[in-house]
């Protein structure tokens, strides 16, 4: 076994967070030449942390690893979220898959459809203007609108008001999430900040517990959670759906959505008119989209003994952070990683898509993705059989990592609707 290359540091001195939320790309960059290895150790949240950003390793961290490890997340989050899957580990996590896994079968996100279909047509107008509009923006607001219907069965053209005070109460809780002290105090993240988000998380769990009352139909979503497993237990209800309406959600969905049309109005726009009716095209864009762009820069794991990892020496109590980002530019798998080719995905890497961790992956992988990419279709397939959408020239596309990717700067397109001549055309 080898040792994991690079510095610990000394505590608190050689403690190099700020280094890393200032800037995360240039930071993981840094540290892999400096060490010539995309797996490296550093001092972060004062804990001696190994970096994996070589895509073999995270791969076998995610899956073997398992079993030398916890989950990390449980000291800076489980105040905001309370406990939830996301903070437990062994026996108790593997009962709590169980039992949610079964509101995202194929057959069950099945019965969503509906809804998810709904409220991206009701949303199809918004754009319909000649105007250019913010793709995020949009994005995110259709989103919301989706994960809040399904998971608390809110109706945003019935009781707007109700709606959007719901949505002003999980951004406080947001703001608290990314605000999380951690052990050091980053520049312009204060305790008020914190307050204000575990109000409002309490808020959210009042209106949750109503709603859960309120909607007792069979289909609703709030029922299923109490049919499942451990459904009789309201810690297990109300936290999973404070988990689930958390603008987290919402947040990693329009994260991939945008990257997509960011790219198919610009770069690749001549794929437009082909991508509906060539599912190998939408599944390499989609691909290629994850891969660049991946929502979550990467997730956080303890070591509970020391163990190998793939040729690496990893000690008991030490952190490791996984970085998707790295791994998916990681040039042993992915020739000119910088470049978004998704032809990529049919030729080289064809057998490479067990490559991609944006869900995570292994025995903690998302139990959600099913979901997931029913709405990321459906919304994909609502906007472009009936408008052709073009982005604006010249705008700076940058991108930023943390909390959730998204671009840094406002980036404006404007969707066209097609004639019914053209839409008969694209659709056939
Ligand atoms: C684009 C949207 C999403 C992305 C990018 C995403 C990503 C992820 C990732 C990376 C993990 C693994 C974390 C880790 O191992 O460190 C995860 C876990 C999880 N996801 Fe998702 N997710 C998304 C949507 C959803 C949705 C819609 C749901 C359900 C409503 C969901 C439910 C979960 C749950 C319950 C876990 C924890 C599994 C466990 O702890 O065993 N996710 N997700």
């Amino acid at each position: 076994m080898t040792k994991v290359p690079g510095s610990v540091g000394l505590p608190i001195l050689g403690d190099k967070s700020i280094d890393f939320y200032r800037d995360p790309i240039r930071f993981t960059l840094k540290h892999i030449e400096n060490t010539n290895s995309r797996v490296f150790c550093a001092r972060f949240l004062n804990t001696p942390t190994v970096f994996v950003g070589c895509n073999s390793t995270l791969k076998e961290l995610l899956t073997d690893g398992v079993r030398h490890t916890d989950m990390g997340y449980k000291a800076f989050m489980e105040h905001i979220f309370g406990q939830n899957i996301l903070f437990t580990d062994g026996d108790m996590a593997a009962g709590l898959r169980q039992s949610l896994s079964q509101l995202f079968t194929p057959e069950t996100v099945k019965t969503y459809q509906q809804r998810v279909e709904r409220i991206v047509n009701e949303c199809l107008h918004e754009v319909e203007s000649s105007e250019y509009i913010c793709l995020y923006t949009f994005m995110k607001r259709i989103c919301t609108q989706i994960c809040l219907s399904l998971f608390l069965d809110l109706d945003f053209h019935q009781a707007s008001d109700t709606a959007n005070s719901i949505v002003a109460l999980t951004t406080t809780h947001w703001h608290g999430i990314i605000s999380v002290p951690l052990s050091i105090k980053l520049p312009g993240s204060g305790g008020s900040t914190y307050r204000k988000a575990l109000d409002a998380k309490e808020e959210l769990l009042k209106i949750i517990i109503h709603k859960k009352e309120q909607n007792d139909s069979a289909g609703s979503f709030s029922h299923k959670v109490q049919q499942c497993p451990h459904g009789n237990e309201d810690i297990f209800v109300n936290n999973h759906l404070l988990l689930f309406t958390s603008a987290l959600v919402p947040k990693a969905l329009s994260s991939i959505l945008t990257s997509f049309f960011i790219e198919i109005s610009g770069d690749h726009r001549d794929l437009q008119s082909s991508v509906l009716e060539d599912s190998i095209l939408m599944e390499s864009l989609l691909l290629e989209a994850q891969r660049m762009y991946p929502p979550f820069l990467g997730g956080r794991r303890l070591a509970t003994e020391d163990f190998n990892l793939n040729g690496y020496k990893v000690h008991k109590g030490h952190a490791l952070v996984y970085l998707t980002y790295a791994a998916h530019r990681d040039p042993a798998v992915f020739d000119n990683p910088e470049q978004f080719d998704p032809h990529r995905w049919t030729g080289r890497n064809s057998q490479d898509k067990d490559k991609i961790h944006c869900f995570g992956g292994g025995p903690r992988g998302c139990i959600g993705q099913n979901l997931v990419w029913q709405i990321i279709q459906t919304v994909i397939v609502g906007l472009l059989t009936k408008y052709s959408v073009t982005l604006k020239e010249g705008q700076d596309l940058t991108h930023k990592w943390l909390p959730v990717s998204r671009p840094k700067n406002e980036i404006l397109v404007k969707f066209v609707r097609k004639t019914e001549q053209q839409i008969d055309t694209d659709g056939s």
